[in-house]
């Protein structure tokens, strides 16, 4: 039987404004699982998105959409991304898909059934503008992160996980598969900073956010993060629906591939709700590092506030190609830990690797095999000892790449591929086949150069075709190999004399580094600019609520006594009665009303406004004025006779 590998991406939130660090983990699993495909192995890749919870909910609402309308197209913008990196899955899994949420609620059901989820309360901090729960961490000084209004500390129904009941199960796990979590430095931080100091049973519903699954035992309630988003991965699969085949194939998973902020989900709670369902944990959880901007975590923030790094990975494929951007990612950071990006470091890697060494070596050895023998691939003559290290090399390199690989290591996959295509390029070097075909005493021995050269040339591209999805592919029909080709062609003198080879213009066009940087730099700025113009008429129509209003203190005040500000032609100070107090306003109304004009007058005025200094003199409050397009002013009055002092509202 084919062995199985079941990868899996974490399930992505529709936040749109994707960026080149949410491709990351897509493109790392697209190349394990490419590489797996090739090694004959039966794969099952999955990707897709976490749709449900509050921040959905709430964005929906203030758009005035349904979260259905503002969800599918960002979904079909992150579709779009893969089809344009050549991400090549099995399923594409939505959270709202009906059979997700069919195994979602059943899974609640098994485990309510078996005691591991019961019923109790919540405590939090409740913003009841919002609806919305915080606990302590999440508050903004004590304040709702959301609106920064005032929480209150408040209890609610809901549901919850028996989390702690396996914490020692978990430790065990981790001591008896040393490969379940992955790179080891993040064990320690589970076991020490989680595991050891117990863990707390786990919240799992909601009353208050309804944009989730409804469970099936109590209808008030709705998932609440994590049972939801993980259970994707058994979802997917069919588990408890009525064809459980594809699960009964491919569980457990050999990876989840996840970004090391989301460790502590897939490498604790993942693996206790798992064990909760009597099923085999997921063979490995891989937490892979961040790509950074200036220091940080490359982010939706992040990426408006960076000068002029271009991360959109539409405009980057387009302007480089999928090959250059997926590259980039492979090679650029090491693997496990954080990597900075900058366009400066893709496009040096563009021009090195890919142009200059791997584009070099193609289009050199193709021109002269067309050249010198017609476009047909000379037979390989007496090798000599510089041609049978060149080509031991090359016979290694399989081992070495899938050694890498087995440690989920591309950096260095990669790095031995390219050792290969320096080599060759040295070798041309070396053997120097332009002057062997000057001489045509020296025709056999060009041709078992440029044999040599065609063997790297289809060997490394071979190798490359897991992580790169178009040159590979030209550079292979360039020798005429078939396109469906495997790893089982690998080994050195697959090619036949006589085979048709084509000249392949260069494939990675070298980039002038300066000008495009300059260029790109102009591009991401107008792209801001756009963005600010597109936010400012958002800001218009900007409905508030009576609480907003209501913070706004409205009063009728009564001016005793007005005169002009020194030094200022705009300004009138008023001394107004408000009831039993005095107040001092400045106003810019000198041009409309003169001082004696305005005594004994009633005015409307804001009497909470904080005080101010206004050409040396104290303000302490506005008065509110109409004002009409061709520039006339009048001052707002009670229409009947009113007591300073009133409240208006
Ligand atoms: N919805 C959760 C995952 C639930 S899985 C059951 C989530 N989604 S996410 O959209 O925030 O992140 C998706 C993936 O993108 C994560 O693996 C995350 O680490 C990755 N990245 C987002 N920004 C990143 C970088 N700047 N660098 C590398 N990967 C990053 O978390």
């Amino acid at each position: 039987m084919r062995k199985k590998y079941y990868i899996t991406t974490p399930i992505y939130y529709p936040s749109g404004n994707w960026h080149i660090g949410h491709c990351y983990t897509t493109v790392i699993c697209d190349a394990l699982a490419r590489f797996h495909k090739l090694l004959g192995e039966d794969v099952f890749f999955l990707t897709g998105t976490d749709e449900h919870g509050q921040k959905v909910e709430k964005e929906a609402k203030e758009r005035g959409v349904t979260p259905m309308e503002f969800i599918d197209p960002l979904v079909a913008e992150l579709k779009d991304i893969w089809k344009l990196l050549d991400i090549d899955y099995n399923r594409f899994i939505r959270t709202t898909d009906e059979d997700h949420i069919r195994c979602v609620q059943r899974i609640y059901q098994k485990l309510y059934e078996s005691g591991d989820i019961y019923k109790s309360e919540y405590e939090g901090w409740y913003c009841t503008p919002c609806e919305a729960f915080w606990t302590e961490s999440q508050l903004k000084d004590g304040k709702c992160p959301d609106c920064g209004r005032e929480v209150k500390k408040q209890k609610e129904e809901s549901y919850f996980f028996r989390l702690s009941k396996y914490a020692p199960r978990i430790l065990k796990l981790y001591e008896d598969n040393p490969e379940f979590l992955q790179p080891k430095s993040r064990v320690n931080e589970m076991v020490n900073n989680f595991l050891k100091a117990g863990l707390t049973d786990l919240c799992v519903s909601r009353t208050t956010v309804k944009w989730g699954v409804q469970l099936p035992f109590d209808k008030k309630h709705y998932s609440y993060v994590w049972i939801d988003a993980l259970a994707n991965y058994l979802s997917a699969l069919g588990y408890l629906s009525e064809d459980e085949s594809l699960f009964q194939k491919y569980w457990p998973a050999n990876l989840h591939m996840v970004g090391k902020e989301i460790v502590r989900f897939h490498a604790v709670i993942w693996p206790a709700i798992v064990m909760a369902l009597g099923l085999e944990v997921p063979k490995q959880v891989y937490g892979h590092g961040w790509l950074l901007i200036g220091g940080d975590k490359l982010s939706k923030s992040k990426q408006d506030a960076v000068k002029a790094e271009l991360t959109d990975p539409y405009e980057l494929v387009k302007r480089y190609g999928a090959d250059a951007v997926r590259y980039f990612l492979l090679r650029e950071i090491p693997f496990g830990s954080d990597g900075e990006y900058t366009n400066e470091r893709l496009l040096t890697r563009i021009n090195a690797d890919l142009a200059n060494d791997l584009g070099n070596l193609v289009s050199r050895t193709t021109a002269m095999i067309v050249q010198n023998f017609g476009g047909k691939l000379p037979a390989c003559g007496k090798s000599e000892e510089l041609d049978r290290e060149l080509e031991e090399k090359a016979n290694a390199l399989f081992e070495k790449v899938k050694d890498a690989m087995d440690r989920l290591n591309a950096p260095e996959a990669l790095n031995e591929i390219f050792s290969l295509v320096s080599r060759a390029n040295k070798y041309i070097d070396e053997t120097t086949p332009w002057t062997l075909a000057k001489d045509e005493s020296k025709r056999e021995r060009l041709g078992t150069v440029l044999y040599h050269l065609a063997e790297c040339c289809r060997i490394c591209a071979l190798l490359l075709k897991p992580f790169l999805t178009k040159a590979p592919a030209l550079i292979l029909k360039s020798f005429s190999v078939p396109e469906d080709a495997g790893f089982e062609i690998l080994p050195f003198g697959y090619l036949k004399e006589g085979a048709a080879v084509e000249k392949l213009p260069p494939i990675f066009p070298r980039i002038d580094v300066n000008k495009e940087l300059a260029e790109v730099e102009k591009l991401v700025l107008s792209k801001k600019k756009d963005k600010e113009k597109e936010k400012t008429p958002e800001k218009e129509p900007q409905l508030i609520t009576i609480d907003d209003f209501a913070k706004v203190q409205l009063r009728v005040g009564e001016i005793i006594a007005c005169e002009k500000v020194a030094k200022s032609e705009k300004l009138l100070h008023e001394t107004i009665k408000l009831g039993e107090e005095t107040r001092s306003v400045v106003s810019g109304i000198a041009k409309y009303y003169t001082p004696e004009e305005l005594v004994g007058k009633k005015v409307v005025m804001v009497a909470n406004l904080k005080p101010v200094k206004l050409c040396g003199v104290l303000s302490e409050g506005m008065l509110l004025c109409a004002e009409d397009e061709k520039g006339n002013l009048s001052l707002l009055s009670p229409e009947r006779a009113m007591e300073s002092g009133a409240k208006i509202g």
